[in-house]
């Protein structure tokens, strides 16, 4: 038999069939609501309750709101994708699934590899906005957190006495990390009906603020609502609009998360779409009014801090809510880890079945039924991440990694519509191909938007991808070995 090409790729129906395959198969407890609160679980985090502030203050100024209409619009286009996506291939694996069925396996792995970044290190980087929250709250509360144990090496701190010194380690960072990743072990049954809980305590403080802040906002705050470009690219103005929006794009990343759970979804077809699109439809319009909230209460100069919203309560002077914000905070930060750790684990999962992994990332526990030998090492690996990398240039590399995967989404969409035209298709994207062309042209203004020299770390790890691709996924790839694949009942 010819050895399949790098262009291979598996058929619609076989990565649906093999996914029922075996009895490896992932527990089905996940409903429409529990998806949708996933989703808002994986999106509203460090990017409305951190970067809102610094990307004001430091590139858009009071037009950070329409960076966040901008963010809204390009995710839109790739939400209405990625539904038809995951309402037709209800697998778990995410983009990876859908470049595997499109673009063959070579692109299928690099989409993977690259979805390491949007995942592993987006936890990462939220974990770390968790643990600053973590510490101004126990502050707030009398206990002293010494910063060093607080921040990775190189990232500099202040000293009770006014002195700098490097940070050491992150603990705070490791202790969630560590504790979400015992949860998600525990079952995802659990971890469902925890991050239900905290997705409501979430949602109720971002509403508070609107609510309540919308009565402190003075209109002089929004003028100039362009503040005048200083002379550099992204420094306000149009192009700080634009910077803006590539930097709280952040905020939006984790409505296709919703994508990874298909497997365990009861009835994905439909639970998929309204899931992702539900989702998105709520932050897109909460960001929005925090933003404006926000920069109608603090002059947009002043919010480059770590805790912009809490600074914004302190302007209108309830210091009570400034520690509500904070645990409201901390709750959200928590569950867009819990989300992305478990998304990452399901990735690795559909990667493993396919050969590209070893195979202990497709090992599920007999009793409770989660892939724990995979969530394990993903625990360790982002804690060590988050306790030891300074997180600044992470934030954007999760933006680049993630808006390129967007990209091939779109792609998909538009290929399959004709290499699989008669494949049934639950919930159509409407519009092919005018969305998600308009998808991929606003997920590249965006890329746009990032430094080249995170451009080019992008292109550095999907080297390093390359290379492992090469000395391990190839040899093993399923594709190639096809008596190593689960097969379908009846297959
Ligand atoms: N959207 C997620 C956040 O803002 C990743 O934290």
């Amino acid at each position: 038999m010819a050895t399949p090409g790098l262009m291979a790729r598996k058929s619609v129906a076989d990565i649906v069939g093999g996914a029922e395959a075996g009895h490896r198969q992932l527990a089905k407890t996940l409903g429409a609501l529990s998806i949708t609160a996933m989703g808002i679980g994986a999106i509203i985090g460090a990017g409305i309750f951190v970067l809102t502030g610094t990307a004001a203050a430091q590139y858009a100024g009071p037009g950070i709101i329409l960076s966040f209409v901008l963010g809204g619009i390009a995710c839109a286009f790739v939400g209405l994708c990625y539904a038809e996506l995951a309402a037709m291939l209800p697998v778990c694996g995410s983009t990876y699934t859908y470049t595997y069925a499109t673009l063959g396996e070579l692109v299928a792995w690099i989409i993977g590899w690259d979805l390491i970044l949007e995942y592993a290190m987006g936890a990462a980087t939220v974990a770390v906005g968790w643990s600053g929250y973590v510490v101004s709250l126990l502050k707030d509360l009398g206990v002293l957190v010494p910063p060093q144990l607080a921040a990775a090496p190189g990232v500099m701190v202040k000293l009770a006495d006014g002195s700098g010194v490097s940070g050491v380690i992150n603990l705070p960072a490791i202790v969630i990390v560590a504790a979400l990743t015992i949860l998600l072990v525990l079952g995802t049954k659990e971890s469902a009906r925890l991050n239900n809980i905290m997705v409501a305590v979430k949602l109720s403080v971002v509403l508070a603020f609107i609510v309540i802040g919308a009565f402190y906002v003075h209109e002089a705050n929004w003028h100039p609502f362009l503040p005048k470009n200083t002379g550099e690219f992204g420094s306000f103005g149009p192009s700080g609009v634009l910077r803006g929006s590539a930097v709280v794009f952040f905020a939006f990343i984790g409505f296709d998360a919703v994508s990874t759970a298909a497997q365990e979804a009861r009835r994905p077809q439909r639970d998929m779409p309204i899931g992702i699109l539900g989702s998105l439809v709520v932050c897109t319009l909460l960001y929005i009014a925090v933003a404006g909230v926000l920069t109608g209460i603090v002059p947009y100069a002043e919010l480059n801090v770590p805790d912009p919203i809490a600074k914004g309560v302190d302007a209108i002077g309830l210091g009570w809510f400034a520690v509500v914000i904070k645990i409201g905070a901390l709750t959200g930060l928590t569950t867009v880890i819990l989300v992305l750790l478990y998304g990452q684990s399901r990735i690795f999962f559909t990667m493993s079945r396919d050969g590209l992994l070893p195979t202990m990332f497709a090992s599920v526990h007999p009793v409770l039924r989660t892939p724990y030998l995979s969530q394990t090492l993903i625990g360790t690996v982002v804690a060590l991440v988050a306790a030891f990398t300074p997180i600044g240039v992470l934030g954007e590399m999760v933006s680049i990694g993630t808006l390129f995967a967007f990209i091939l989404v779109c792609g998909a969409v538009i290929y399959l519509r004709r290499s699989d035209a008669g494949v049934d298709r639950p919930f159509r994207a409407p519009g092919v191909p005018v969305v998600p062309v308009l998808g991929i042209l606003f997920c590249l203004l965006l890329m746009v938007g990032l430094p080249l020299v995170t451009w080019a770390r992008l292109v550095i790890w999907l080297a390093i991808g390359l290379v492992v691709y090469f000395s391990y996924g190839r040899g093993h790839s399923a594709l190639r070995h096809p008596e190593r694949q689960p097969r379908a009942p009846g297959s």
